[in-house]
């Protein structure tokens, strides 16, 4: 039995790896910031472990976390799902710093906080969930796609320094496509896959040790077109 700590499991993926990793016998955290979300969670199964977390609160997130870690007895795996953006078609300020507060500054916290435990406890699965979106820039995405940009190369950084310091630690960086979530903003989507399959390809990645996961290999393929291909194109 793992112990795992799913960060945004009240809802759409993260809520699917909650229930895949209960359906396996494994030992759950949940944080998230909807009380009643994570209520109903708690009571469907004596596994689950539950705190409520803005991971955006730099000043709480670390008595959090020491709270989980001890009512749990320890943590093998963090799966980071929270995450936030949405389209800004007026530039709306409001809308950037939102963005930046959980997926930069709350992400960078608690990348921080797991890898300064998994160094401890000499071993650990650190994920998180970024997106295709992260490769290149978007219409009216500028903040959302630049903060998973901003993931992807932190959980690089972060895998190359590990290895180079030969740590064993495992960081998978889920590279995720549309999937139908309340996230889905916006129209035009294509290649959309479920919630479960999600979690099903996000789930086995992990076991296998994967350093990059895709929802869909397509997605694969479409993520190395979109490095090279020009700015002109972006803009259709
Ligand atoms: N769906 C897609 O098409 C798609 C594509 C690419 C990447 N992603 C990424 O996948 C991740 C999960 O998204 P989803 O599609 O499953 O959407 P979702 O249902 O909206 O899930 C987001 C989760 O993050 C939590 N959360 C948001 N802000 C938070 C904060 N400040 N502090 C703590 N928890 C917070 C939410 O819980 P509370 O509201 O209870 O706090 C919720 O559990 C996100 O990082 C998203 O960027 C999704």
């Amino acid at each position: 039995m793992k112990k795992v700590l799913i960060i945004g499991g009240t809802s759409g993926i993260g809520k699917g790896l909650v229930d895949l990793y209960l359906k396996n016998g494994h030992k759950v955290g949940v944080v998230g910031r909807r009380t009643e979300y994570l209520n109903q969670i708690k009571s469907t199964n004596q596994n689950v472990f539950i705190e409520r977390l803005d991971v955006s609160n730099t000043s709480k997130s670390n008595d959090v976390y020491n709270s989980l870690i001890s009512k749990m007895n320890g943590i093998d795996i963090l799966i980071n799902c929270s995450g936030w953006g949405d389209i800004n078609k007026e530039f709306d300020k409001e809308i950037d710093l939102k963005t930046i507060q959980t997926n930069v500054i709350g992400f960078t916290q608690t990348m921080n906080f797991f890898t300064n435990y998994f160094l401890n406890k000499k071993n650990g699965v650190l994920v998180n969930l970024s997106s295709i979106g992260g490769i290149r820039g978007g219409k009216f995405v500028g903040s959302y796609n630049s903060s998973k940009s901003y993931q992807i190369t932190f959980l690089e950084s972060l895998s190359i320094s590990l290895s180079k310091l030969n740590k064993n630690i495992q960081i998978t960086d889920v590279r995720l496509g549309p999937v139908k979530t309340n996230m889905l903003k916006g129209e035009g989507f294509f290649w959309v896959s479920s919630v479960n399959d999600t979690c099903e390809k996000i789930y086995k990645g992990i076991n296998k040790g994967k350093r990059i996961i895709y929802n869909d290999s397509r997605w694969r393929l479409i993520s190395n077109l979109l490095r090279v291909i020009p700015h002109s194109l972006l803009r259709l």
